[in-house]
């Protein structure tokens, strides 16, 4: 029956609904669909966090080692280690602080003490079976060690080798700056700063058994201001001689490149087998090449709007070791304009890029055009290696390739994300993104990526960007938000675990984790598990739950590409399981005629619009309410405004999100007219009222606005939850028989007293609605 009832509802409210709530429809698709707070994600277990050490702090260098099943982390002089399991459960932690002269150094050189005179771990690698690399800023002065970890988990080792090696061109003197790094083959790959100025920055090969190299110095056409941010190996071919290592970054756009200041996102490639020129570019790249990331959209005036502060980027491994798809995080550079973006890129395009012009001009006057002389062989960029170049080492070529690699090392072609535009875009929003990584999750109707996004107010977003139609149009779906730090602090780094499930997080303050998913947030029902769309859940049979592909159960429901309950769960037998009756909450309230009152009712998800419906009695029909005079629609539920006799009966507050509808909540008000208050008050004392409700009745409507009235509601709530412990005390000091129960319920017995001590304090204080607010706490 109550399935057959939705249906039919649905069919005739169509009309109205989609007249009144397709604007709401529209703005609510940019909202998360639930949202959750600090408190909330530690209450509902789904966040353990470690809080730092007094004496630490920039939790910023993540290690992962899934076999161990460990978390190294590097901060202000220390090194951490957490089980994967519970971060909070078991940790150890090494110190490793700047020697105290070193310290001394640094305040002399007009550093500051507290701030940057300490080891902040900058670089974290595996080195080999049993060790660790690690790198920090020693107080200005980079100290480079090896962290012992063991073979094996049981092995339960964490030692940190007492020598200690210099650090420059591995870890930044200035702890506000960053290291790219990536140790392959006992080799160092840095992007990082090399002097104590931070002056100089460049990418660097240290470690291993050649000599250390680097890009060229003091040429801005090479790197301008450059700050790193990720370094990975790509295999070009099945052949490792042409294996290369690519680096992300934003610099400062080249001199002529850019009218005025401007910030460029890049990719750098290089060579692993570089080895340098034989009589120029000695020990320096002789195949590095870099490329402008392009992430923008046009705007309404025809000028597009750039995000070129690239921020992360994280790559997802493919079918094709050689083609990983390349996420990545941008912000705007405008101070006016607060924006961040995600764009995807291919690596065929990055190639393309890089096989195409390169940016030549003849002079610091000239414009920067594609290069359109000959190329000289083999062409600047390539591998030495049998398959392309076809020679040996980069010692041996010729002199006219390094001379023209050296003095063109940027390609004239951007490289634009894959259809050319975001795939997701933030504005106007009070933070920005800082972090990505993405997990793939294979779901009933497909391969999903889904997206966790960190931002710089300590919040994670988890999005799923789901094909409209074809690839091409993707529709991007915003599932949740969590709140995992306790203040708002940048979100600065992020590991994923797939073997456990989990997702680890970096700031300022802390360190924390959460699971990937938590199914059973979703609800109770069928419908509700379906309108979540998240990939990792299905509905069992039972309840939502974590979705595994392999597991033959046809009972499994979930529909993330359309979301939709009514195919997914219509022939469900039970109509508990669709209608959501699981979660129907079910109340009754009292209202006094000519006073007010407040029905809440604001559904757990952000993305449903909600309507209201009134039934007098059990024979009459079902009305919508419509917002007219009496009746004020708010996000948080209806106001009446003054109560009359015929208001009293069932109110449904109705959700209604994708096309399927719920009800969510069902109250029977009940409207008291004034002669029958008194018994209603010395009534048995079994019979409980909502202390709101008593809140409402102790409220005569003299109030101005509904925006006030309900501002009130808010307030009191909170105040109300803080002050309850105080509030139960206050009562049993002054010996009423008042109680206040866990769910907010009051005896009525204790309200008739409460209720004749706040009318003779009403007298002669009506304008004082304020004072009058305080009163049921503070007598
Ligand atoms: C993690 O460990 C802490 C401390 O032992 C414990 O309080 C918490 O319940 C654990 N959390 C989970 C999710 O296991
Ligand atoms: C920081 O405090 C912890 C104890 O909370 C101590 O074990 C550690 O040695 C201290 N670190 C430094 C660098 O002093
Ligand atoms: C790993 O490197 C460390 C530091 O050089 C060395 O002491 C250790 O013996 C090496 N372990 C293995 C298994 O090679
Ligand atoms: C409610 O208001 C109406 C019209 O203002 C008035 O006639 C009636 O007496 C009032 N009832 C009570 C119980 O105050």
């Amino acid at each position: 029956m109550g399935f057959f009832w939705n249906i039919i509802v649905l069919l005739c409210s169509v009309p109205v609904l989609r007249t009144q709530g397709s604007n709401v429809q529209q703005t609510k698709n940019n909202v998360p669909r639930l949202k959750l707070s600090y408190k909330e994600m530690l209450e509902s277990n789904n966040l353990v966090t470690f809080e730092g050490l007094s004496n630490s702090s920039s939790y910023h260098t993540f290690l992962m080692d899934e076999e161990k099943g460990r978390l190294v982390v590097g901060a202000k002089d220390h090194v951490f280690s957490f089980s994967l399991v519970n971060i909070s459960h078991d940790f150890t932690q090494i110190p490793w602080p700047a020697s105290p002269s070193r310290r001394d150094e640094c305040k002399w050189a007009g550093k500051d003490l507290s701030r940057e005179c300490s080891n902040f771990i900058k670089v974290l690698q595996p080195f080999n079976q049993t060790h660790l690399y690690v790198c920090g800023t020693g107080a200005f002065h980079p100290v480079c060690s090896y962290l012992e970890v063991g073979k094996k988990p049981e092995d339960n080792v964490f030692r940190l080798e007492p020598h200690v090696e210099n650090g420059r061109g591995k870890s930044p003197y200035d702890p506000r700056l960053l290291t790219a790094s990536m140790l392959i083959d006992g080799e160092l790959y840095a992007g990082t700063s090399a002097d104590f100025m931070g002056r100089d920055f460049a990418i660097f090969r240290t470690l291993g058994k050649h000599h250390p190299i680097r890009t060229e110095q003091h040429d801005s056409r090479w790197l301008n201001d450059p700050r790193f941010l990720g370094v990975h190996l790509i295999p070009e071919s099945d052949n490792p001689e042409d294996d290369k290592i690519y680096l992300f970054f934003r610099e400062s756009a080249m001199d002529g490149e850019h009218v005025g200041k401007a910030t460029h996102a890049r990719i750098g490639q290089l060579c692993k087998n570089d080895l340098g020129g034989h009589r120029s570019l000695v020990n320096k790249w002789t195949t590095f090449l870099k490329a402008r990331l392009i992430c923008s959209v046009p705007g309404s005036n025809g000028i597009d709007t750039h995000f070129d502060e690239l921020q992360d980027v994280f790559l997802m491994s493919t079918k094709d070791p050689k083609s990983p798809i390349v996420y990545a995080v941008f912000t705007t550079s405008s101070n006016i304009f607060k924006g961040s973006a995600v764009c995807m890129y291919s690596m065929t395009d990055v190639r393309r890029v890089f096989l195409g012009p390169y940016a030549h001009r003849d002079g610091p006057n000239y414009q920067w055009v594609p290069f359109q002389g000959r190329v000289p062989y083999p062409r600047p960029g390539t591998c030495p290696s049998k398959t392309f170049g076809g020679f040996d080492t980069t010692k041996d070529l010729p002199d006219e390739v390094v001379t023209f690699a050296r003095s063109h090392p940027a390609m004239f072609n951007p490289v634009y994300p894959i259809n050319n535009r975001p795939i997701i875009v933030k504005t106007d929003k009070d933070y920005q993104f800082t972090q990505i990584v993405v997990d793939k999750v294979e779901a009933e109707d497909g391969q999903y990526d889904v997206m966790f996004i960190g931002t710089d107010i300590g919040t994670i977003l988890k999005v799923v960007s789901v094909p409209r139609g074809s690839w091409h149009d993707l529709e991007e779906v915003l599932l949740e938000e969590m709140t995992v730090f306790r203040e708002p602090t940048a979100i600065t780094a992020m590991e994923l675990s797939t073997k456990q499930q989990q997702l680890y997080l970096g700031s300022n303050i802390g360190v924390s984790q959460m699971p990937l998913h938590r199914c059973e947030v979703y609800g109770k029902a069928c419908a509700e598990c379906c309108l979540a769309r998240d990939p990792y859940c299905a509905w069992d049979g039972a309840e939502c739950s974590r979705y595994f592909p392999m597991a033959k159960r046809r009972t499994r429901r979930q529909d993330i590409r359309n979301g939709d309950p009514l195919t997914q769960c219509s022939d469900l037998q039970h109509q508990d399981e669709l209608s959501g009756q699981a979660t129907l909450q079910d109340k009754t309230l009292y209202g006094v005629e000519n006073s007010s009152t407040f029905l809440e009712c604001s559904p757990k998800s952000q993305r449903a619009v909600t309507y209201w419906q009134f039934q007098r009695s059990a024979d009459d029909h079902k009305q919508e309410i419509q917002s007219e005079d009496g009746f004020v629609h708010t996000e948080q539920g209806l106001l009446i405004r003054t109560l009359a006799k015929k208001d009293s009966g069932v109110y449904l507050c109705q959700a209604v999100e994708h096309g399927f509808m719920q009800t969510v909540l069902k109250v029977t008000l009940e409207v008291i007219d004034t002669e029958r208050l008194d018994d209603l008050l010395h009534q048995s004392p079994n019979q409980r009222l909502w202390y709101r409700d008593f809140l409402s009745l102790v409220n005569h409507p003299t109030l101005n606005s509904v925006d006030e009235f309900c501002e009130q509601i808010w307030k009191r709530e909170r105040k109300h939850r803080k002050q309850k412990a105080h509030l139960v005390q206050q009562q049993q000091q002054q010996q009423q028989k008042v109680v206040v129960n866990p769910h907010n319920h009051m005896h009525v017995a204790g309200l008739a007293a409460k209720w004749k001590h706040l009318q003779e304090r009403q007298k002669g204080r009506n304008r004082r609605t304020h004072e009058l607010e305080r009163a049921p706490r503070s007598v």
